[in-house]
């Protein structure tokens, strides 16, 4: 299926590991260009050289951003390097675990900045670009732990992704009257070299086994490139009518009725 996305210009945020690098590559091999963004610098132009690779260009700007200013130069510098936004993957995120009564504001202050207003800040600024494009695609990386509950100690980080699944919803009736299409993705327990569920699954391989056995009907955790591939789907024009949608990418764990 062609997707349609040669030479658009996509964003994606948070992309030097992971799902956001698994989303960045993807797109760069349907032909987008690419501007990518994440605090260490090394590893950000190893995924941009990754990207490159696909022969497309990527703007790779190091940035923290919940600092503020940094999502608005993110979009700045892309349109001013490509002439163009048709894209904004906003996948940045990240989980302070506790007790809800341990938690201080600094911990909500760093969990509201980055899960949920860093995406606020990057779709702001974007948006007139998606427009002067004639429209474009946002979709937003949640968690089925937005869709439901995801247990003591995550209430940062539940509350977020709930309200950026509760933010889509809104911004997709009012953006696609424009031709912009909002929808967000909510990954199961996704596992790349490095990442949490692999750590985990090095440290307390019998523990893991049994949290597969008992929680994903797949038999196995999820992949970066299962979570790509849709999102390079509900950016593209094949998911034209998809919008307001939040759809689960997580083989079965999820319980939710909605
Ligand atoms: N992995 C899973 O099982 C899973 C499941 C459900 C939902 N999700 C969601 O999927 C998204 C990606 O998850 P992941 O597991 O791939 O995350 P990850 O391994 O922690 O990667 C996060 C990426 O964002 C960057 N980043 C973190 N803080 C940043 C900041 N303040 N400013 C700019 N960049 C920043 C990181 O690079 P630096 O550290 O260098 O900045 C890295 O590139 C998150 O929203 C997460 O909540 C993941």
């Amino acid at each position: 299926m062609d997707l349609g996305l040669t030479d658009h210009v996509a964003i994606v945020t948070g992309a030097s590991r992971g799902i956001g690098k698994g989303i960045a590559l993807r797109l760069a091999e349907e032909g987008c260009h690419i501007a990518i963004c994440a605090r260490g610098e090394e590893a950000l132009e190893a995924a941009a050289d990754e990207i490159e690779a696909h022969g497309v260009a990527c703007l790779a700007l190091p940035m923290d951003v919940t600092e503020e200013g940094e999502p608005e130069r993110l979009v700045a510098e892309t349109a001013e390097r490509f002439g163009q936004i048709n894209v904004i993957v906003g996948n940045v995120g990240g989980n302070r675990r506790g007790q809800f009564e341990d938690l201080s504001d600094d911990d909500w202050e760093f969990i509201l900045d980055l899960n949920f207003k860093s995406h606020i800040r990057t779709s702001r600024a974007a948006i007139p670009h998606l427009r002067e494009a004639g429209g474009g695609a946002i979709c937003y990386i949640t968690s089925i732990f937005g869709r439901e509950l995801g247990g003591a100690g995550l209430s940062a980080y539940n509350s977020t992704k709930s309200a950026l699944i509760s933010l889509s919803k809104v911004m997709a009736q009012e953006l696609t009257p424009e031709g912009i299409r909002v929808n967000s993705v909510a990954p199961g327990s996704i596992r790349f070299p490095g990442g949490s569920w692999d750590r985990r699954m090095k440290e307390q391989p019998e523990k893991m086994k049994a949290f597969i056995a008992e929680n994903l009907p797949i038999g196995r955790f999820g992949r970066v490139e299962e979570v790509a591939d849709t999102v390079a789907f509900l950016v593209s024009e094949r998911a034209s009518l998809v919008t307001g949608a939040c759809l689960n990418v997580d083989g079965g764990q999820s319980h939710s009725l909605i």
